[in-house]
Parts: structure tokens; C-alpha cells; sequence
């Protein structure tokens, strides 16, 4: 891998800094990690083992502490906060599936509200904690079916449990950036800025979730089962995984630097005409690996799609100079091969992803790519 260190990726801001991620077991926690680390992080994991067999976490070489805990536990979060001593904190853990927040509602809110409140109580426990960034979801707004973006200020809502979950997160996250760490009171009696940053369904090698497009249809056709896809023309704003991230590491980088108005919310998502619809997206997998195999089920009358939602993600833009770096093709792309090079030669993309992914990033000149 090329040294991220000399790069000074986020002008610099992670080598050497003491990093706690919850949730790194999973998905983009261990995507995160793996990014935190290359750049000279100090990283400390806090999680329940791994949602899923296989998991990502397990096939990279990730140099962290992980612990495994759950962070509706107390006590044992304190202890690990108390040693560890981070100065910043991902805050990723959670039940993120909608599915199943159906079936568990208990464990969803229990999890999603009460764990992060958990998480909260740890760094007002802890000295060393100046920034925590918690991560949300698009599901956060009231969603009206419109046609339009969302925006950070517009109402929050959720119908399902998983959604609802989050969304009162954030309400809760906002009683402590109101009530323990008031922007008025930084810098005299605290010292934590704090912010949540929001967005849509992620793609990229190393997911094994449920109910998550991509990896089902990976499996049946490795398996030889083709799928039938009943909605072929759903549309969902596919993005990958490391798009997020850099806008996470973003947010971060401001925190760390003490600039007080990024302790807020953010939206991180595609480019609105980035929508392609689930056929497109299965033609484009099969571009790039044709064993991927699948049975379109063409619906007699094409109904209005419910629930679908972007997000708007302006203030990311003007106040950050966040922009996406790859399009849908690249994305879809980059993931598909992921798994190909993973079931047909035993080999590993995410080192080479991370390295096109920043090298593309620093041909478009974006802000987090310069010092
Ligand atoms: N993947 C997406 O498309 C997507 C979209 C929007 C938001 N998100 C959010 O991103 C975050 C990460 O999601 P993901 O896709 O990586 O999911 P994931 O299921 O792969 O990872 C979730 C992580 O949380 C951990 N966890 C779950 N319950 C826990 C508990 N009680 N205590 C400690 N750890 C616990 C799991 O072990 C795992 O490490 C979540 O907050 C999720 O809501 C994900």
C-alpha cells in the first residue's frame, strides 16, 4: 500500500490520533478502520463480534485494539474509554437493518437509542474525548415521497422502527450538544464538538448483510441459484462505501481542528442524477463479471415506487467541498470486482480500492486530498 502518512490525507490530522470506532466488526466500521489506520490512526474497536460469516474485518489486516462489548454495557464501555483515552470517536454501532426492526424492535431501539446514549455517557466521562461524530441514516427525515432532496434542517421522522430509532438518536445526540456540550460553553467548560452525519444505502466489497441487493445476488449466482427480481424498476442512490467515509473523516478533520461550526448535522450522498434502476444495475454487474446471473420478473403495470428518498447534500459541498468521487458505474464497478477477485482467486481488493479511490479523488483536486 502506498504510505497515506506522508500523504497527509485531511491535512494531516489522523497520524498519531487516538480513535475509537464502535460498530468496527461491521461493514463500514471496518472499512473505516482500515482507512483511519493507513493514515497513522491509533484505533480502538468497540463491537459485538462481526454481524456476519464471512466478514470483512477478517480478511484485512487491521493493526487496532478491538474489543469485543456491547455498548448498551456500561460499565465495560467506561473501562474501555478510561484505558484507551480517545480523542476522537466514530460512533457506527447499531442494529442497521429495516427488516429486521420489524421483527426486533425491542433489540432496535435498546440498541440504537439507549447503546448510543451509553456511548455519550463514556465521553462525558472521559477528559480526552473532543470529537465524536455519530452516524445516521437517510431514513432520519419525515419522508413525503417528493421528488426532491433533503435537507439537514427539514423534519425528522421514521414509520419503521429501525428509522424511528435513528431519528430519535438524533434527537437525543441534540439534548447533548444542547445540554453537556453547548457550543456557548466549548472551549471553558467542555471541550467536545459534536456532530451526526447521515446517509443512504452504501455498496462495496466485504458486505454479507441481509436483505441487501448486492450481496444476495452475489451469492445465489455463485451458488447457481439465480434470483428473480421482482422491482426491477426501483430506483435507490447507489454509492460506495468509501464516498461516505471521506465525508466522515471530513467532518473529523474540522472537529479536530476545533471549528465549532461543523459540530451538526451533515448529509452525505450521491449526485441526484446518479439513480439507475435495479435492471441497470444488474446489466452493469454483469459488464464486469458474467457470472453474475439473474431473472427479471417484469411487473404487468408499473406502480409509483413508495419510499424512495434522497438527500440533498448541498451544505456538505459549499461548507466542506465534499463532492462524491466516483459515479454509479465506477461504484458498481469497483464492488462487483471485489467479489469476483475474492471467489475466484482467493485475493483482496480493499488495499487497491482505497488506493484508486484517493488517487481519483486527488486527479479531481478534491479538499480532503490536499494539505
Ligand atoms: N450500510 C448501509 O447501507 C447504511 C446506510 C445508512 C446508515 N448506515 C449506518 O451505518 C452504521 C454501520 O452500518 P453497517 O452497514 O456497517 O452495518 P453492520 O451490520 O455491518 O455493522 C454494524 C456494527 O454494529 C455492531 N453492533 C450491533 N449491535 C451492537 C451492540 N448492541 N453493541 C455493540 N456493537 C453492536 C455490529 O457488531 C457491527 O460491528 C450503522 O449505524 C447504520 O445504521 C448504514
Amino acid at each position: 500500500m502506498e504510505n497515506l502518512v506522508d500523504q497527509n490525507l485531511f491535512s494531516g490530522v489522523y497520524k498519531g490520533k487516538r480513535v475509537l470506532v464502535t460498530g468496527h466488526t461491521g461493514f463500514k466500521g471496518s472499512w473505516m478502520c482500515y482507512w483511519l489506520t493507513k493514515m497513522g490512526a491509533e484505533v480502538c474497536g468497540y463491537s459485538t463480534p462481526a454481524p456476519s460469516d464471512p466478514a470483512h474485518i477478517d480478511k484485512i489486516d487491521l493493526n487496532i485494539r478491538s474489543v469485543i462489548g456491547d455498548i448498551r454495557n456500561q460499565e465495560k464501555l467506561d473501562e474501555v474509554f478510561a484505558d484507551f483515552k480517545p480523542e476522537v470517536v466514530f460512533h457506527m454501532a447499531a442494529q442497521p437493518l429495516v427488516r429486521l426492526s420489524y421483527k426486533e424492535p425491542d433489540e432496535t431501539f435498546e440498541t440504537n437509542v439507549i447503546g448510543s446514549l451509553r456511548v455519550y455517557e463514556a465521553c462525558r466521562k472521559t477528559e480526552s474525548v473532543e470529537s465524536i461524530i455519530t452516524i445516521t441514516t437517510d431514513k432520519v427525515y419525515e419522508n413525503h415521497e417528493w421528488d426532491w432532496g433533503y435537507r439537514e434542517n427539514d423534519r425528522l421522522g421514521g414509520k419503521d422502527p429501525y428509522s424511528a430509532s435513528k431519528a430519535a438518536m438524533e434527537i437525543m445526540t441534540n439534548s447533548y450538544r444542547h445540554s453537556y456540550f453547548n457550543l456557548e460553553k466549548y472551549g471553558t467548560d467542555h471541550q467536545v464538538l459534536m456532530a451526526t452525519v447521515r446517509a443512504g444505502n452504501v455498496i462495496g466489497g466485504g458486505d454479507w448483510a441481509l436483505d441487501r441487493l448486492i450481496p444476495d445476488i452475489v451469492e445465489a449466482s455463485i451458488a447457481g441459484n439465480p434470483v428473480s427480481i421482482r422491482s426491477p424498476y426501483s430506483t435507490r442512490p447507489w454509492q460506495h462505501v468509501l464516498e461516505p467515509i471521506s465525508g466522515y473523516l471530513m467532518i473529523g478533520q474540522k472537529l479536530i481542528e476545533k471549528e465549532t461550526k461543523f459540530g451538526e448535522a451533515y448529509n452525505f450522498g450521491p449526485s441526484v442524477t446518479e439513480d439507475v434502476n435495479v435492471e441497470e444495475v444488474l446489466i452493469t454487474l454483469k459488464k464486469y463479471w458474467d457470472k453474475i446471473d439473474y431473472k427479471i420478473e417484469r411487473p404487468d403495470v408499473v406502480l409509483h415506487e413508495a419510499g424512495l428518498l434522497k438527500l440533498d447534500c448541498t451544505k456538505a459541498y459549499r461548507n466542506l467541498g465534499w463532492t462524491p468521487v466516483w459515479n454509479v458505474d465506477s461504484a458498481l464497478k469497483y464492488t462487483i470486482l471485489w467479489y469476483k477477485e475474492y471467489y475466484e482467486e482467493k485475493d483482496i481488493q480493499t488495499e487497491k480500492d482505497l488506493n484508486t479511490y484517493i488517487s481519483d479523488a486527488k486527479e479531481k483536486g478534491l479538499a480532503w486530498t490536499k494539505s
